[in-house]
């Protein structure tokens, strides 16, 4: 089959790589019909990530058909189409059972932080992704949601990620009627952020990026405020002016490691002293109210320096954060689309062949062409 393999920092190819098999009874092989690139995935792509090693598959935004399940699989047969979370979960364990799918304790023997993921690095336990024309899927009964027949594939899509990671962010950040939130990050997660603050109940909703184009997009899709921080003196300060002087009452950080904006953070990341650059995260804590919610769905790795941890104490802040537990949210964001509440496939501005994958690496990851969202189309789609 064909697949997109890390060659090592800021390169991709499409090679060929032997079909994945059933290994254990709840396996299921999945042919895709439609894969994504994720913004964790430029993380990888960067060489941020550890133990990332060259020749694995990447991709953890995938949908497709069933091809073959393993003995043990239950509740799925060949030819169910399926939407697959990124997280791979055993459904059994002490955290699966609370419903934290994102650090389910058998399916990541490299670290007991967080769960499997699909082509994430060894450090998620090195599954192989699916950006590629099939991909193996462990605890088949677990984590996929069979996608209703009268639903098209990029509809659903994004109920494997970013959906629900926004929507996750927008809850972590405990919105109550009423109030002001503030998302960095205008990105696909930010965008999804946006929307699921307004389904929470949101009164104002103001996006940060420093790319027009994906405020321009922002504004029309996620019908939000916005703000350019590079226009900006100081953005923490220019917020709370714009939030009655307080702050807002919720703020998300839908940026993560690679943040612009700090020449300082930018170069301790250059120098390895930190893995990449806290800067969104640093303005989330300055820019919320006092006892507000600082909510984190970027992605962070190793520990960072200058994190204003004294500020976020003295604040009274709370802080919510995780990877996303995608499955709790799966049934009930599928409504929402369903319903027409969210045009999740909206967000697509481009879409390209598997095998032209490096170009959309490329698009995508140094923003041109207008890009916020890439989608990859194998050969064997029919
Ligand atoms: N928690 C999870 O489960 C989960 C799931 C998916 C993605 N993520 C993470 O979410 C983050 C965003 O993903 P994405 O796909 O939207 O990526 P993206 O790269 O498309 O978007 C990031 C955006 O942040 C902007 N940005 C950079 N510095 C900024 C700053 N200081 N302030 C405000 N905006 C800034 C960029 O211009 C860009 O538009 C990544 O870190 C990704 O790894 C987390
Ligand atoms: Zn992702
Ligand atoms: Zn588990």
């Amino acid at each position: 089959m064909l697949a997109v393999s890390y060659e090592g920092p800021n390169r991709v190819t499409v090679t060929r790589k032997p079909d994945p098999e059933i290994q254990h009874p709840y396996d299921a092989i999945v042919r895709v019909t439609r894969t994504a690139i994720c913004g964790s995935d430029l993380h990888l792509l960067h060489g941020l990530i550890a133990d990332t090693r060259v020749g694995c598959t990447f991709g953890h935004e995938f949908c497709g058909v069933v091809e073959e399940v393993g003995p043990g699989v239950r509740t799925l047969a060949p030819g169910d189409r399926v939407v697959v979370p990124f997280n791979i979960s055993c459904g059994v364990c002490f955290f699966c059972q609370r419903g934290l799918y994102a650090n389910c304790a058998n399916t990541n023997i490299s670290s007991d932080l967080a769960s499997g993921v699909y082509g994430y690095s060894h450090t998620t336990g090195g599954f192989e992704g699916g950006q590629a024309e099939y991909v193996r899927v462990p605890f088949a009964d677990v984590g996929p949601l069979k996608i209703p027949d009268d639903m098209d594939d990029e509809e659903v899509l994004f109920l494997s990620d970013i959906f629900p990671t926004g929507y996750q962010g927008a809850e972590m950040a405990g919105i109550r009627g009423g109030d002001t939130v503030v998302v960095f990050g205008a990105g696909p997660v930010g965008l999804f952020a946006m929307t699921s603050a307004w389904l929470l109940g949101a009164e104002r909703v103001i996006a940060v990026d420093h790319l027009d184009y994906r405020l321009e997009f922002a504004r029309r899709y996620a019908k939000v405020e916005t703000v350019n921080f590079a226009d900006s003196d100081d953005i923490v300060m220019d917020l709370r002016d714009w939030t009655d002087g307080r702050g807002p009452d919720c703020v998300i950080d839908a940026v993560g490691m690679e943040a612009e904006g700090s020449k300082l953070q930018r170069v301790l990341g250059r120098m390895k002293l930190q893995a990449g650059a806290t800067t969104a995260l640093t303005w989330t804590i300055q820019t919320v109210r006092k006892g507000g919610t600082v909510s984190i769905v970027g992605v962070y790795g190793p520990p960072f320096n200058l994190l204003p941890i004294g500020t976020a104490m003295n604040k009274g802040l709370t802080l919510r954060m995780n990877q996303c537990n995608v499955r709790r949210y799966m049934p009930h964001l599928l409504e929402h689309i369903r319903k027409g509440h969210v045009n999740a496939k909206g967000i697509i501005t481009h879409r390209l062949p598997l095998t032209e994958a490096p170009r959309a690496y490329d698009l995508f990851a140094k923003k041109k062409d207008d890009c916020i969202k890439c989608v990859l189309v194998p050969h064997t789609t029919h």
